[in-house]
């Protein structure tokens, strides 16, 4: 059988670029290379987009930057920085022999704004190509936390109690809009920028002043940000995989070391605790399981998402918190954690990934099957 030409998206502009260099490397390392041919491609912070044709150390310690060249140019598409051409037929790669390659899959191993978030997918889908992962609409939605949580609040999933302001109100109307919070919230009070990740721009705050000063930080992240009730109680995760008949991991708990699972804590500390699987009574895990699938159909996610909740304390309430459309992919990342007690290997993890996005590109474009 021809090998399949994968081609593998890494870094970008996103605060997660590095943790992205890592879920690259694990999938690199995973990926049958009798079955996929693949074809490397990384973004750097300033979003320039490089032909990588190195080692997969290299990706992972940061290095590939240097030694990696631009995308060549296929004739007639003109500029240095040429990216992937768009229109004709399925996208193509010009490698560095001179040779162009049919892409047949994209695996974009991107985290957070410009990879998670729905413009990248738009991008492949204009070049035609299948992609691994939430299409357009799913990932856009999932990462705007004010829309994702507006839209399935309407379907009576539960949330903590929430609001949305933008910071052009706050800043025109301050007292107006603290009044206004403080009528609706008890402190502590979560205050969070719409289109995130990571906890950046995400503050607890315990009063007045700190709630005018994180409303102040989240406005450097976004123009529009979310207001929440702060839950006590525990952080569980679930991953779910699939199409249209989509399954659930058993879910995992994650125990921060800190006030929250803030930056600091998910990224530098190193004191977090896992437990995967979570112990949880059964009649939970089945109720998290459950709402994790219908969070992910209602929100018409495809490949792949984490749904994470809080199971609240004394009431057993299961409330969602969000949901991440291209998660944390290292072999020590929830993710596939989870699948993996769940009986899902890595490796059989990333060809069931491969084979649903082809799937779903078929679905969409009856007429062109790749
Ligand atoms: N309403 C809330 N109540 C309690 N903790 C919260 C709440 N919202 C967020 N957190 C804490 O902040 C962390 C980051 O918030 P989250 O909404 O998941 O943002 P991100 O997209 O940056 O991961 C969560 O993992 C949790 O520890
Ligand atoms: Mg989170």
């Amino acid at each position: 059988m021809k090998k399949m030409n994968v081609m593998v998206i890494f870094g970008g502009k996103s605060g997660e670029h590095e943790i992205s260099l890592i879920s690259a490397a694990s999938i690199l390392r995973a990926m049958d290379k009798s079955k996929y041919n693949i074809i490397t491609i990384g973004i750097t912070k300033e979003g320039i987009w490089k032909l990588y044709e190195g080692s997969i150390d290299e990706i992972e310690n940061g290095n590939w930057e240097k030694i990696a060249g631009r995308v060549r140019k296929k004739k007639g598409f003109g500029g240095d920085m040429c990216l992937l051409p768009i229109g004709k037929g399925n996208g193509v790669v010009t490698l560095s022999n001179g040779k162009t390659e049919k892409i047949d899959v994209i695996f974009p191993v991107l985290h957070g704004p410009f990879g998670e978030d729905g413009t990248i997918q738009g991008l492949f889908e204009m070049m035609n190509v299948p992609y691994v992962g939430a299409g357009v609409l799913a990932s856009s939605v999932a990462m705007d936390k004010a829309i994702a949580k507006k839209i399935l609040q309407a379907d009576g999933i539960p949330q903590a109690e929430y609001d949305v302001i933008t910071f052009k109100q706050y800043k025109k109307d301050e007292t107006e809009i603290i009044n206004r919070i403080e009528d609706c919230f008890e402190y502590p009070i979560f205050v969070k920028p719409a289109n995130m990740g990571s906890s950046v721009g995400i503050t607890k705050a315990h009063n007045r002043e700190e709630l005018k000063e994180s409303i102040k930080l989240a406005g450097k992240y976004d123009r529009k940000i979310v207001i929440e009730e702060a839950i006590n109680g525990r952080e569980i995760e679930c991953a779910v995989l699939g199409n249209d008949n989509p399954i659930a991991s058993l879910p995992a708990e994650i125990i921060p070391s800190a006030e929250f699972y803030d930056y600091h804590d998910k990224y530098i500390a190193g004191t977090t605790r896992f437990v995967v699987p979570a112990d949880l009574p059964e009649g939970i895990t089945e109720k998290v399981r459950d709402m994790a699938i219908r969070v992910y159909k209602l929100l018409d996610c495809t490949g792949l998402a984490r749904v994470d909740f809080f199971v609240e304390s004394g009431t057993d309430c299961i409330l969602l918190n969000e949901i991440n459309t291209m998660p944390g992919f290292t072999k020590i990342s929830m993710y596939p954690k989870m699948m993996e007690v769940t009986g899902i290997k890595y490796e059989d993890l990333i060809d069931r990934l491969i084979m649903l996005a082809i799937e779903r590109f078929n679905e969409r474009n009856p007429n062109k099957k790749n």
